[in-house]
């Protein structure tokens, strides 16, 4: 017999682990743990993220018009934590964390390259129904370790040893 849950925030389960960064407008670059991130169209390729207005990355996306999903690994575990409770507010996370990146490609964001997936995106739209921003943005590039790719380009998810 089912009864009805009184407590129904994230209802849905299990949450994604990704780790979304970006740049504000000085280049100073920033990451926090977002686990509102879905896919939302096939063609074009497009996905949303969703970031909470009090976030100090919130106002580094909004004016860039772009961010980086990165997926990470299991041994991403410290950096992960870390992205995912402290705030660029108070310090360089980057720095803290002596976090490998490089420029992306398409976008002005950086990507984390210890994860073996990153997403450039460029925000097409948003809306805010609720607590979080909902960032949509279409997928511009997404870049894998090349240990993860088939020789046709397709992502051997069963491989990588996500979070
Ligand atoms: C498991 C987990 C999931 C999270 N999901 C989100 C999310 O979807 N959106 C969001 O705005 N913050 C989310 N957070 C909180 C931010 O990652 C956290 O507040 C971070 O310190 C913000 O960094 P910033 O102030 O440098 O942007 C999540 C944290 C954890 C640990």
């Amino acid at each position: 017999m089912k009864k009805t849950a009184k407590n129904i925030v994230l209802c849905m389960q299990p949450v994604p682990q990704t780790i979304v960064s970006c740049r504000d407008k000085d280049g100073n670059n920033n990451a926090l743990v977002v686990g509102f991130t879905a896919n939302i169209s096939l063609d074009p390729a497009m996905v949303m993220v969703g970031i909470v207005p009090t976030r100090y990355s919130h106002h580094m996306v909004k004016e860039s018009g772009c961010f980086v999903i990165n997926l990470p690994k299991k041994s991403f575990k410290k950096e992960y934590d870390y992205l995912g409770c402290k705030s660029g507010r108070d310090g360089d996370k980057f720095a803290a964390l002596d976090l490998k990146w490089e420029d992306a490609t398409y976008i002005n964001a950086p990507i984390l390259t210890d994860c073996p997936v990153s997403i450039e995106c460029s925000i097409v739209d948003s809306i805010t129904p609720g607590t979080h921003e909902l960032f949509i943005g279409k997928v511009e590039a997404v870049h894998v370790d090349e240990e993860y790719l088939d020789d046709k380009g397709n992502i051997l998810w069963d491989k990588i040893d996500l979070m």
